[in-house]
């Protein structure tokens, strides 16, 4: 019988997770559609429970509902239990799973593009998105990673909960050069005409420096850095491979992700 999967969010429109999932159904031959859903924060509860009763097979959640879902669920990993956020959900048959590929996508992008684990990482942010990355990085054996912020008490809280270290944004515009991978994950860049999270100036040529912002493609940090001559590296990574694991979660299979991310870079050109 045909699958479904969805993904619920509120606005849901833009979600470019339909063409990604169903694109890799057609690529493996996989007898399954992948629907958007609109929920409303008041219909959610309601909404979990149609799909339940109309057999999904798993969902995607997105903003406002990655925290209000946790309670509905089953079960959760330990990647959604850190975070208390979920943005997949597997059906294994008897419960549903809730788990959380955000941090984990991000890594497995950098990790494709050959960083070593032992890099000394600065991460700009101390927000949910910062949070599910500090956790995934330490999940994979990244060693040495600070924390700055420009609230510096929220820096301090996840470097104690990560085993990072936190530094202000000052030190960290002066030590720039000790890193040879940055990644920014504040909302900063969202906006057209914004300024940087944090300056440039002494970053070292050839550093990794990502962001987690997809769209714009090029934020005016990565501009900044490239013309630093380091190495820039969108959301569209981070995207497309937290959607890779939720993919292999449903299917067991690991689906083609170079190929994915030029479409969607195409996509948002
Ligand atoms: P998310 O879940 O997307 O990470 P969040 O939890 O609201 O969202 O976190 C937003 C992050 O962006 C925080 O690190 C925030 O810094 P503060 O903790 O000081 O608020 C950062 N941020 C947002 N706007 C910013 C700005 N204009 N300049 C610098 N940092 C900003």
């Amino acid at each position: 019988m045909k699958k479904w999967y969805a993904v619920i969010g509120d606005p849901i429109s833009h979600s470019l997770s339909p063409f990604m999932h169903e694109s890799w159904f057609d690529e493996y031959d996989i007898d399954a559609a992948y629907l958007p859903i609109h929920v409303e924060p008041s219909q959610l509860e309601k909404s979990f429970e149609a799909m339940k009763t109309l057999g999904i097979s798993g969902f995607n959640i997105t903003l406002p509902h990655k925290q209000s879902i946790v309670p509905l669920l089953g079960k959760l990993e330990e990647s959604a239990m850190q975070m208390n956020a979920v943005n997949t959900v597997n059906f294994d048959g008897t419960h549903y799973l809730g788990s959380n590929t955000d941090g984990d996508g991000f890594v497995r992008s950098i990790l494709a593009h050959s960083v070593d684990k032992a890099s000394k990482v600065l991460l700009i942010g101390a927000g949910g998105a910062a949070r599910g990355i500090a956790c995934a990085l330490k999940r994979a054996g990244f060693t040495d990673v600070t924390i700055t912020n420009r609230t510096f008490r929220r820096a301090e809280e996840l470097a104690a909960e990560t085993g990072g270290t936190a530094v202000t944004l000052i030190e960290s515009e002066e030590r720039l050069a000790e890193f040879g991978v940055l990644i920014q994950t504040t909302s900063v860049g969202l906006a057209t005409g914004e300024a940087l999270p944090i300056s440039l100036e002494r970053v070292k040529a050839g550093t990794l420096v990502a962001d987690i912002i997809y769209n714009p493609l090029e934020t005016p940090f990565l501009k900044k850095a490239e013309e630093k001559n380091c190495i820039t590296l969108n959301g569209v990574g981070m995207f497309v491979y937290q959607g890779a694991i939720a993919f292999e979660k449903w299917t067991g299979i690991q689906p083609n992700t170079e190929k994915m991310i030029q479409l969607i870079t195409e996509k948002l050109g």
